[in-house]
């Protein structure tokens, strides 16, 4: 009875574990993310941290992004975007390597610190070299107040809520939701995109929360799957354009808490290595939407195919191509190529989760790992 319930439990509010509970808090923290800020009727997006500094975002040079861990990952998803809609051109730096390699930064580029702590070391020291070196620096951080919240500039919270589960999950959508936003708000101010397609990607926008509900909807499906390959060695993740980020995040979850060796790559560099390792005793998760590249990734599933590797397949609803190559595939909704990074993650979130949880690992806080990295 719910009497009987745990402090521990009613925390969880009855999920087994914080990061099932975050992964579920999705299409929630992504309305949080877009409220108030995505008038999508009226065709505006206002975010403060931006509009106050619209002129200095129009004429910029370069966005550099700094980031660790996963939220480097959602800065490459915003490379994509970025480059896309407005036409920026974009660097994207492990904040640990650029603090320390005399890079050369100018006047009129803008740093963008991406950080769901806000505390991260190496995300500080690159946000206090590129200050000296007179840019801008812009802040997207989850947690309200943050050391880096305070020495950026401007910035733009995710206002994903508490995320306690080591292993980041509902912290990257946001913040792929908040690049993305910035990305459209430019792509406006700068022409680079037309008023339609501005009002399109807005409505589509607004259709992600429900279209995360429905790839949720898969869970008994990826717990079934996940049950086949909770006892590889190894694991490779492959995605092209925008999923290639969502490639290297899907691998790097399934390493955080499954302590599972996995590689995430652009599926096109696979034969120059990874190749040599398929036999029959690899699972290759292949993110295969139909929106961008979709042959040539298709391709890619043959070669592993007679190569006797497993295929894992996130697909689009209705994909039959993939189905009948596949040993497995997952589906999510269809939505526009700039935006599957949000759907495409959310099977792979799932898929390290339960082989965690059949491992008998500790999902929330896994070994050697620090939610907060405040060291270097
Ligand atoms: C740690 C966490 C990761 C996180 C990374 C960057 O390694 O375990 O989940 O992605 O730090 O953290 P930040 O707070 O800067 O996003």
């Amino acid at each position: 009875t719910e009497l009987q319930m745990s402090l521990d439990q009613i925390e969880k509010s009855g999920y087994d574990h914080f990061m099932l509970k975050e992964i579920y808090e999705q299409p929630t923290a992504i309305k949080d993310t877009f409220r108030g800020r995505m008038l999508a009727d009226d065709g505006i997006i206002k975010m403060a941290g931006i509009d106050d500094h619209l002129e200095k975002f129009v004429n910029a040079n370069r966005i550099i992004i700094a980031a660790c861990g996963t939220s480097w990952h959602a800065g490459l998803v915003a490379e994509y975007i970025f480059e896309d809609i407005a036409r920026i051109p974009v660097e994207v730096e492990y904040a640990s390597e650029f603090r320390y390699r005399n890079p050369v930064i100018h006047r009129n580029d803008i740093l963008i610190a991406i950080s769901q702590s806000g505390e991260t070391a190496d995300t500080m020291a690159a946000i206090k070299l590129a200050k000296e070196n007179g840019a801008f620096v812009f802040g997207v951080c989850n947690v309200v107040g943050s050391s880096i919240s305070r020495e950026t500039n401007a910035g733009a919270y995710t206002h994903a809520g508490p995320e306690i589960g080591v292993a980041s999950t509902k912290a990257f959508t946001t913040q792929i939701t908040v690049l993305s936003l910035i990305a459209l708000k430019l792509g406006k101010a700068k022409g680079t995109i037309s008023n339609s397609d501005f009002h399109s990607y807005l409505h589509e926008m607004e259709s992600i929360p429900s279209k995360i509900e429905i790839a949720l909807d898969k869970n008994d499906h990826i717990l079934k799957v996940a049950d086949n390959y909770k006892l590889a060695k190894n694991c490779l993740y492959l995605g092209r354009g925008y999923n290639f980020p969502v490639a290297l995040e899907g691998a790097l979850k399934l390493k955080e808490i499954s302590y599972i060796h996995a590689e995430g790559y652009p599926a096109a560099e696979m034969k120059h290595g990874p190749i040599a390792l398929i036999d029959e005793e690899m699972p290759v998760v292949v993110i295969a939407t139909r929106k961008g590249h979709y042959e040539k990734v298709v391709s890619n599933i043959q070669e592993i195919k007679s190569r006797k590797g497993k295929i894992i397949a996130i697909v689009t609803e209705g994909d039959n191509t993939v189905e009948e190559m596949a040993d497995h595939v997952i589906e999510v909704p269809e939505t526009f190529e700039a935006f599957t990074p949000l759907l495409t993650t959310i099977p792979l979130q799932l898929l390290s989760y339960h082989i965690a949880v059949m491992l008998g690992k500790n999902v929330d806080q896994p070994r050697n790992l620090a939610k907060s990295v405040t060291v270097e």
